[in-house]
């Protein structure tokens, strides 16, 4: 595995990927990270010209079936005159990816100007009333390894303005946040198919077992993911705006009761007819499946709010 890259490959980065450009993309104005099965967010674009993540020095390659390895850059929304730039594809943890991996592109995408990022992604849900298909405004989140030490701003900070103790009580911007409202509104997306929540991160690859959903939902968390969090973390380091959508793609099994397999042998030694539950798992095709059938409401729904966001950052009182 290549070795992670560092603040010191940034400036060459950009100038890598800026020489792959025509001017009016040098300087794209909003990010966007596209989440399992949701790469199609970018064929709303214009005038695209994508960079492979093989022809970016300090990127990775994404290994996860639904993720491609590029980055496109374009002009989005209804005038078509935001210079936008989304990552096809991005690095987790899981991956084998070390955490300054994971963040590197987002702290490219911050050099090369991006003001907010959209981040998508796509989570299990945790909380009963969020139904699959739903997509979740967050909130808050719970970095559960960033508690435990696994912290993507561990070392040296971003720049010499970043401050060393980085807030991020106000991660999630609350005027990006109202643009997903405004949006929805616009394009009669039903009101029902939104909710907002917090996120809780985990390492992954394996999903959670019922004991570790039931503790996320005890601990504040709405839905849970593999992803994202790092991301954020990088992007407020660097000043960005964050907004993040997270697509409810499953449910996540937490039985309200087990199987008691001692009582089913006993009925069974009794003579009595034992009805099995039904067992149910997650599945990575679940999650995809999902995504694609969200995927032309999630695209017209960023669309939309990119449309929205230079006008509402004039006005700073919003944020
Ligand atoms: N758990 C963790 N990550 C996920 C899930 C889940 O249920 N669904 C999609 N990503």
């Amino acid at each position: 595995m290549a070795p992670a890259p560092t603040f010191e490959t940034i400036a060459s980065t950009v100038e890598a990927i800026r020489s792959q450009l025509p001017d009016g993309l040098k300087n794209p104005r909003v990010g966007i990270v596209c989440g399992s099965g949701l790469s199609g967010l970018a064929t709303s674009m214009k005038e695209v010209v994508e960079v492979a993540y093989d022809n970016v020095p300090g990127f990775a390659k994404s290994t996860v079936p639904g993720h491609r390895s590029s980055l496109a850059f374009g002009f989005m929304g209804d005038n078509q005159k935001v210079p936008v730039v989304a990552m096809l594809g991005r690095f987790h943890p899981y991956e084998g990816h070390s955490l300054s991996t994971v963040v590197y592109p987002i702290r490219v995408l911050a050099a090369l100007g991006i003001k907010d990022i959209i981040i998508t992604n796509a989570a299990g849900a945790l909380n009963p009333e969020i139904k699959v298909g739903t997509v979740v405004v967050v909130r808050d989140h719970l970095a559960l390894p960033g508690l435990a030490g696994m912290n993507p701003l561990l070392g040296p900070t971003f720049s010499s303005t970043t401050p060393r103790f980085l807030p991020v009580s106000d991660a999630y911007s609350p005027a990006l946040r109202r643009l997903v409202f405004l949006a929805a509104n616009e394009l009669s997306i039903p009101w029902s198919d939104f909710a907002e929540g917090t996120y809780a991160w985990v390492s992954g690859p394996t999903y959670e077992t019922p004991a570790e959903g039931r503790f996320l939902r005890a601990a504040g968390a709405d839905m849970v993911g593999m992803s994202t969090v790092p991301e954020v973390l990088a992007a407020r380091e660097a000043g960005v705006g964050v907004l993040v959508l997270s697509l409810a793609t499953n449910m996540v099994v937490i039985l309200e009761k087990y199987r008691s397999i001692k009582e089913e042998v006993e009925a069974e030694l009794l003579g009595k007819k034992v009805e099995l539950p039904v067992e149910e798992v997650v599945s990575h095709e679940e999650v995809l499946l999902i995504g694609r059938q969200k995927g032309e409401m999630m695209k017209r729904l960023v669309e939309k709010i990119i449309d929205l966001i230079p006008a509402s950052v004039r006005d700073e009182s919003q944020k």
